[in-house]
């Protein structure tokens, strides 16, 4: 550890800590997967985790590990070059190029993810699908789809922080297709991986952003040891 840090008390790393991590992880196993290691979320997933934690807190760390995840999801937008004046004088900034980013969360739990993204990419558009998991077939029942209508010029993130069996996954992405995206990555807090081989089946394209791949899923299709029914636990529904 720097003494010089040390003694103006910026101790961020100890010295037998790890103090270097890699942004996001992937696996040979899961191709299409990215794990967003950042410590942040790490940490702040471990609460969503609890079962204790309550309503409120639950609902402000979805927002926030959603854009610490949208951070990294977006690392490789293309930029073009774009003047700007100064008090000073005129320079070459950057700025992000093509099409505008659509947010799509997948109801209900999904809506908890949008706001965090929203505050980074203030010119997003927003879209809604409606899902619900058939609790006796665990399939997806649709019930509401609405996206701008270019959606052959945009790009897509969809948003819902559980990926379980996969099964609202595919029907969104198919849904989006229908409407004519062609560019669209997933955003989910917790994923199993029944769901993502069954997504990367389907959708091979689709890349999948998650800050856990957790164990396997339960016999009545929850995600082990997850964080329980996203939904209730955001909206106080149990
Ligand atoms: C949850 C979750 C996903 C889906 C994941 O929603 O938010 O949409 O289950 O499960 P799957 O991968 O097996 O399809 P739910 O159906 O409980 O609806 P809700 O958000 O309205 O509570
Ligand atoms: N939907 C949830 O909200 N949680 C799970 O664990 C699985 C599906």
């Amino acid at each position: 550890m720097a003494r010089e840090a040390k003694d103006h008390g910026l101790v961020f790393f100890h010295s037998r800590e790890i103090s270097s991590f890699p942004a996001m992880d992937t696996t040979p196993a899961y191709p299409t997967l990215r794990i967003v290691s950042h410590p942040l979320i790490q940490h702040k997933l471990t609460i969503l985790r609890d079962r204790g934690t309550p309503t409120k807190i639950f609902k402000e760390l979805v927002d926030e590990i959603a854009m610490l995840m949208a951070y990294e999801a977006t690392n490789d937008l293309a930029l073009e070059a774009a003047p700007v004046d100064t008090p000073l004088e005129t320079t070459v900034g950057q700025r992000v190029s093509g099409k505008k980013l659509t947010l799509v969360p997948i109801l209900r739990a999904g809506l908890g993810m949008v706001e965090g993204i929203y505050r980074l990419v203030p010119g997003a558009r927003v879209g809604h699908i409606g899902l619900y998991r058939n609790h006796d077939t665990l399939e997806p029942v649709d019930y509401y789809f609405k996206v701008p209508g270019d959606a052959a010029e945009r790009d897509f993130f969809l948003l819902d922080p559980m990926l379980a069996t996969g099964g609202s996954a595919v029907a969104a992405v198919s849904s989006l297709k229908r409407a004519g995206a062609t560019r669209i990555r997933f955003l989910c807090l917790v994923a199993a991986p029944e769901g993502v081989r069954r997504l990367a089946t389907s959708h091979p394209d689709v890349m999948v952003y998650c800050a856990a791949l957790d164990r396997a899923l339960n016999d009545q299709g929850y995600i082990m040891p997850g964080l329980g029914d996203a939904g209730d636990r955001l909206f106080g529904t149990r």
